[in-house]
């Protein structure tokens, strides 16, 4: 979604902020622009449509001169995505102008109270009222300024300031929506994703709700909701800018396929001591564990599809009933939830909107929580009681697949840690498991090495209009990853059905030529789901067969078959899902499709 940059030094701003809105772009957008102060007098340049558009209006940014400035990406809430639409959004006289994430839900009332103070609007957005506001209030102290202008917003924001009254100066400011600055020699920034600081400083500062920033070349001054100085620490970013790069892949998704055993294997191995799984960031006492009554899951998309994976391993290892349920979902309804019971939310960016609200309910009504996050210091992050993080390094490409599969890898650690705390398995079986997640990295290139005709799969299938995926358990499970992957990125419309369930209605969509791609890695329920193979294939459909290595009966029924190492039937998501991504990889580039950045998707959905 929305993408914000802010940079004060002594070089050129602008193409410094090109730069750093290139590195956001990944979060999906549909305008771009620039305003920089140049000595008191702000130029501002915005357009709808791809940054170079706006690289070119500027000459890569060296037809504005000026030393401080903000950068915004925009993804369309409140108004269609053109020209004027597009921030920054400058006050009538030229003195201010500013970026915005996120959404100001007051923005009527406030826009026709400055209507009737003869305020005159230019945009759609909700955005431009924060301007005016700043014009409002302004008194020549521009942090008392900023401070009343927040104090009128309801929702929420993450602001960068220009004004021409201070040549030097950036100003942010933040309140539920992520913001951090970048802390540089002669120069600060600051971003609404540590990916675009990464190339130009590792020190970052992470703002919290409420508190404001003021910074110059050569200093960063915070200060909370009330004015109060605020000292905060520097902290590191722990990866280098090439995590954050193609390095030779045709894209990211592919790259970031690739890389899973090296991110699985940082999401497990340091958890893994003596044979033991500890995570000492887990503060829950033996007494409070063995008296949780229920379990929740909360999280949207692909992380909710590594609860249901989450689901299947802690109900059988736990004993405890687990619900999961979408956040969207969760946040509204009336769930059952006291002292005894454990929600756990999921979530790669940590600032999915209604993930963020489906935990502070759940807080509300006296849960303890864990988040399973990867963005460090989001608002995820910082909000749970207990935070487990997935180590999968940025994940650019806005389908996720490392953020998905150390998600699992990380519920599966929890499943087996937690049985062994309430004493629900024995020390053999724990040692049994923790070795079977050890050997997921390798399993996963092992899935990768199995199955090199991927792209004559892609060839054969990719004309389908429409997939099914089924499966029974932990494949259906992954059935619902294995889908949601290939519809985002090829525009192929495409269900996943427990496989059981098939026949209650949906079997009558399958008709002569239809790709049904059927999971049977579960042992147990391997012929089961031979039966329903064998039900889809006497309507006409093409059937690719997933299972485990050697399950050679599987070649009976199925028109393609594609192997996975055989694992522990709990663990068996993670080796499964691979051949999935790549298959939806190879559809949609036989398609012609925009891999990393697909149609109306964003990265993080920091908005309801
Ligand atoms: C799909 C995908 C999305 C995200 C969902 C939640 O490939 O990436 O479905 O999983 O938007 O995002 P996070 O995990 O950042 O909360």
């Amino acid at each position: 979604m929305c993408g914000i940059v802010g940079f004060t030094g002594r070089d050129n701003a602008a193409p410094i902020l090109l730069d750093g809105l290139k590195k956001l772009e990944y979060r999906g957008y549909d305008s771009a622009g620039v305003a920089i102060n140049g000595d008191g007098v702000i130029t501002m340049v915005k357009v709808s449509g791809k940054i170079n558009n706006l690289c070119e209006k500027t000459e890569n940014g060296a037809a504005i001169s000026g030393s401080a400035g903000i950068g915004h990406t925009r993804w369309a809430t409140h108004g269609a995505p053109n020209d004027i639409n597009a921030h920054p959004h400058m006050s009538m006289d030229g003195k201010f102008a500013i970026v915005h994430n996120g959404i100001i839900e007051n923005y009527a009332e406030l826009r026709l109270e400055l209507q009737e103070s003869g305020y005159e609007f230019l945009s759609e957005t909700d955005t431009e009222v924060i301007v005016h506001l700043l014009d409002h209030y302004y008194d020549g102290d521009l942090k008392e300024t900023i401070m009343k202008t927040v104090s009128r917003l309801e929702g929420s924001y993450a602001l960068g300031v220009i004004c021409a009254d201070f040549p030097d100066a950036v100003f942010a400011a933040r309140q539920n929506s992520p913001l951090i600055l970048g802390v540089g020699v002669g120069e600060n920034y600051f971003a609404s994703d540590v990916t675009a600081l990464v190339s130009r400083t590792k020190n970052v500062i992470y703002l919290d709700d409420g508190e404001l920033a003021e910074l110059s070349p050569s200093n960063i001054s915070i200060f909370d909701c009330i004015g109060r100085p605020v000292q905060k620490q520097i902290s590191r970013v722990a990866w280098d800018i090439e995590a954050a790069e193609k390095g030779g892949y045709e894209h990211f998704m592919l790259k970031e396929i690739m890389e899973q055993p090296r991110a699985v294997k940082a999401a497990i191995e340091p958890r893994v001591r003596s044979g033991k799984i500890a995570f000492d960031e887990l503060d829950l006492t033996d007494e409070y564990l063995t008296n949780v009554d229920r379990i929740y899951i909360t999280a949207c998309g692909s992380a909710f599809h590594a609860g249901q994976v989450g689901k299947y391993a802690l109900e059988a290892l736990l004993g405890v009933p687990i619900e999961v349920d979408f956040a969207s979902e969760f946040r509204y309804r009336d769930p059952i939830i006291n002292e005894r019971s454990l929600v756990i939310v999921i979530s790669q960016s940590g600032e999915t909107a209604d993930t963020i609200a489906a935990l502070n309910e759940a807080k509300r009504r006296g849960a303890k929580t864990i988040a399973i996050v990867n963005v460090v210091g989001s608002t995820i992050a910082k909000t749970a009681d207990n935070v487990l993080y997935t180590w999968a390094g940025p994940e650019i490409a806005v389908a996720t697949t490392k953020g998905y599969t150390t998600q699992v890898a990380v519920l599966y650690m929890l499943s087996v840690c937690l049985a062994s705390r309430l004493r629900r398995i024995s020390a053999e079986t724990e040692a049994r498991l923790t070795e079977e997640i050890l050997m997921l990295p390798s399993q996963i290139q092992r899935a990768i090495d199995l199955n090199p005709h991927i792209p004559y799969l892609a060839k054969r299938y990719h004309e389908n209009s429409s997939v099914f995926f089924i499966g029974r358990n932990m494949d259906y499970a992954a059935c619902l990853e294995g889908s949601l992957k290939l519809k985002e990125i090829s525009y192929i419309h495409s269900e996943a059905y427990a496989a059981g369930e098939l026949k209650h209605g949906t079997i009558a969509l399958i008709e002569p030529g239809r790709l049904v791609v059927c999971l049977a890695c579960c042992e147990r329920l391997f012929d089961k789901m031979m039966s329903n193979v064998k039900e889809v294939k006497a309507r006409g459909a093409k059937v690719i067969g997933v299972t485990a290595e050697g399950r050679k009966r599987i070649f009976s029924e199925a028109d393609d078959v594609i192997f996975v190492p055989t694992a522990e039937e709990l663990f068996c998501a993670v080796s499964e899902i691979i051949p999935l991504q790549l298959f939806a990889y190879h559809v949609a580039k036989e398609n012609g499709c925009d891999i990393d950045k697909p149609k109306n998707l964003a990265k993080s959905v920091t908005v309801e």
